[in-house]
C-alpha cells in the first residue's frame, strides 16, 4: 500500500489559494449535482469544506471524510454552528466504514488520483460504493491528461493562482506548481505545490507539498467500474458538464451499483 499523501502544509493556504484559482469551477457542478440526486451525502476526500460546506448551506444533509486532521480542523471551525451539524471523520478513502448510507457519494477535484495502486483505486472504489442506498450515484472527476506536457518542463514552476491574504492584504500570496517528474510505467506526475508569502519582493514565508498523483485514462477508469461492479450512467468533458471529447481537460463520472 502507498504511503498516504499528506495535505497538512497546504491546508493553511487551501481557501485562499484554491479560491483565487480561476479556472476552478466545480463547485457549482457539484452543488447541482447534490440539488438533482438529494441528500444525504458523503464527500469522500471533503478537504476544508470547499464543497461540503455550499451544500450544507443549501439545507442538504452531506457529511465528510479525509485523511488529513489539519484540513478537516480548518473545515470542523466553519461548521461548528451548523444545524444539523455534517458529520465529519478522519479515515482513508480505502478504508470507510461507517454505518450511514447516502444518496449520493461524492469524490471531487481529482482525490482519487491520490490512489496509486490498482489495489487502492479498487479499494477505494469499494468502500464508495458501499456506502450507497441501494438508488445511489456515486460522482468523482479526474483529470483528463495530456501525456505530453505532463513528462515535460520538469523543475520549472509555474504560477497557478494569487491572493490578498485576508490577515494582511499588503502581503500577497503566490500558489506555484512545480513538475518534478513523471514515472510512465504507472502514470504518476511527481510535484510540488509551493506556496510563498511575499511582502513587496521579499518571500516571508514558503511552505512546499510534495504530490505524487495517477493520470488515468478514460478505458482505465471504465476497466475499473467494471471491476468494482459499477455501471458509468453519465459522463462528461467538463465541470459544466460539455461532452467529453478529444481536447477536454476533466473527466466527470456519474455511477451506480450494477445489477
Ligand atoms: C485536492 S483536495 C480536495 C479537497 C476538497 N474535496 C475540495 O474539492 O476542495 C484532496 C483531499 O483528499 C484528501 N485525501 C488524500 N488522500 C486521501 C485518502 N487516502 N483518504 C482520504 N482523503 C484523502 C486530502 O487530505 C485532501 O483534503
Amino acid at each position: 500500500m502507498e504511503p498516504i499523501p499528506c495535505f497538512d502544509v497546504v491546508a493553511k493556504y487551501y481557501d485562499e489559494a484554491y479560491g483565487a484559482a480561476a479556472d476552478l469551477r466545480d463547485v457549482e457542478m457539484y452543488k447541482s449535482f447534490a440539488r438533482r440526486f438529494g441528500g444525504p451525502v458523503l464527500e469522500i476526500g471533503c478537504g476544508t469544506g470547499r464543497i461540503l460546506k455550499p451544500i450544507a448551506d443549501m439545507g442538504i444533509e452531506i457529511d465528510g471524510i479525509d485523511v488529513s486532521e489539519a484540513m478537516i480542523s480548518i473545515l470542523k471551525s466553519k461548521i461548528a454552528d451548523m444545524r444539523p451539524e455534517p458529520n465529519i471523520y478522519l479515515g482513508d478513502m480505502r478504508r470507510i466504514e461507517l454505518a450511514r448510507r447516502y444518496r449520493l457519494v461524492t469524490i471531487p477535484f481529482r482525490t482519487l488520483q491520490h490512489m496509486i495502486t490498482i489495489e487502492d483505486k479498487l479499494q477505494a472504489l469499494a468502500a464508495a460504493k458501499n456506502h450507497l442506498l441501494d438508488s445511489g450515484r456515486l460522482i468523482f472527476d479526474v483529470a483528463f491528461p495530456n501525456y505530453e506536457s505532463l513528462a515535460s518542463q520538469f523543475g520549472e514552476e509555474y504560477l497557478a493562482a494569487e491572493w490578498r491574504p485576508e490577515s494582511n492584504s499588503d502581503r500577497v500570496g503566490r500558489m506555484f506548481f512545480r513538475r518534478e517528474g513523471y514515472r510512465q510505467k504507472d502514470q504518476v506526475m511527481i510535484g510540488s505545490l509551493i506556496f510563498r508569502l511575499l511582502d513587496g519582493n521579499n518571500a516571508v514565508h514558503e511552505a512546499i507539498q510534495s504530490l505524487e498523483m495517477h493520470f488515468f485514462s478514460f478505458p482505465e477508469i471504465e476497466a475499473l467500474c467494471e471491476a468494482a461492479r459499477l455501471e458509468i450512467e453519465e459522463f462528461y468533458g467538463s465541470y459544466d458538464l460539455k461532452p467529453f471529447e478529444e481536447n477536454s481537460t476533466q473527466m466527470v463520472f456519474v455511477v451506480k451499483a450494477s445489477r
